[in-house]
């Protein structure tokens, strides 16, 4: 049976709120000014959703929003790049979590409110919404309390209902790395952290350690490691992935989440492995080339267009 959707994204929603050319840090007491503001769609999960829907899958998304201004915000991004909103949920409770981005040229300092997006909990799941869906993505365990613990029961439901599933578990604010891995690997297709992060959550200062000690295996293991490239472990083979060299780079803001995309967008057409991992690197080098986690990926024409002028690559 034809599924409505290709793919069912899971997570957190907020907006960013991006400060440009602070002279300097602000102190208590005193006021600074910032030369330039960019009020976005921030979040790894909405910006995996965005680019994976401009990449011509059928997305949709559930989550949670406040019921204010920033809330319209989030969902008329989404639907511009034709995410289906109809299950991101309004709290009548909370407000839309934000962002603060004090961006000093190469770093920054972030302030998040986590608000609507902490209160997100199974009870707000349509699971038959989630049947109409090939496949589950989830994104940013550790910064949504709420749902965390009921990522095991979610999993095996979405996998008795004949979905494929992802995570990318994302950053740890707490650093505590805690994460059900025993009941939750079971029913994961594909686990997708980068290389810190999957030694926080295994302990292991090694990726040969990590995939030692990371047990049970999900059924695909993706380590993302910056311009190093990527990595994937099948169980019986580690495929290793080189980058596609980007000598222009922007930014890498969201580069993780845009490799997650590529790499999904191929999966969930039954293509080779090998190919879901190249694509999944060339959408991540697409992504540095613009600023922002979704600048370089405006819709598939524009996207076709610099991937050959930058990458000589035709999609
Ligand atoms: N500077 C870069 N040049 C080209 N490709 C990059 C660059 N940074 C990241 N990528 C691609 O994006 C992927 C994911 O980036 P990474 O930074 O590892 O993820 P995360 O944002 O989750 O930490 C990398 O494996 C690589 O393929
Ligand atoms: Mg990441």
């Amino acid at each position: 049976m034809e599924k409505e959707f290709d793919v069912v994204v899971l997570g957190e929603l907020n907006v960013d709120i991006i400060l440009n050319g602070i002279e300097k840090f602000p102190e208590i007491g005193k006021e600074i000014l910032a030369n330039e503001m960019t009020v976005t769609l921030g979040s790894s999960s909405a910006i995996f959703a965005s680019n994976l829907s401009s990449l011509g899958s059928k997305v949709a998304f559930i989550g949670k929003v406040g019921n204010d201004s920033f809330a319209e915000l989030v969902k008329n991004s989404l639907n511009g790049k034709k995410v289906d909103t109809s299950h991101v949920i309004s709290s009548s409770t909370f407000k839309t979590g934000a962002t603060i981005v004090l961006n000093y040229s190469e770093d920054r300092a972030n302030v998040t409110y986590a608000g609507a997006m902490n209160d997100l909990t199974i009870d707000d799941i349509d699971f038959e919404f989630i049947a109409k869906a090939k496949h589950l993505h989830f994104s940013s365990i550790f910064m949504q309390p709420g749902i965390k613990k009921s990522i095991p029961e979610i999993f095996r439901k979405a996998k008795e209902m004949g979905l494929t599933t992802s995570i990318d578990p994302q950053w740890d604010p707490e650093e505590k790395w805690e994460m059900d891995l025993e009941n939750i690997m079971p029913y994961l297709d594909i686990f997708m952290p980068n290389k810190n992060e999957l030694g926080f959550i295994t302990k292991s200062d090694s990726i040969e350690l990590s995939i030692q000690k990371l047990k049970p295996l999900p059924r695909l293991l993706i380590i993302k490691n910056g311009s190093e490239g990527s990595l994937l472990w099948d169980g019986e083979n580690l495929i290793k992935q080189p980058i596609f060299a980007n000598n222009q780079i922007v930014d890498c803001i969201g580069a993780g989440d845009s490799f997650n995309a590529g790499f999904i967008n191929k999966f969930v057409a039954g293509k080779k492995l090998l190919e879901c991992i190249e694509f999944g690197a060339l959408t991540g080098a697409l992504n540095t080339t613009a600023a922002g986690g979704t600048g370089a990926f405006q819709n598939l024409q524009s996207i076709k267009d610099i991937t050959k002028e930058k990458f000589n690559y035709n999609i």
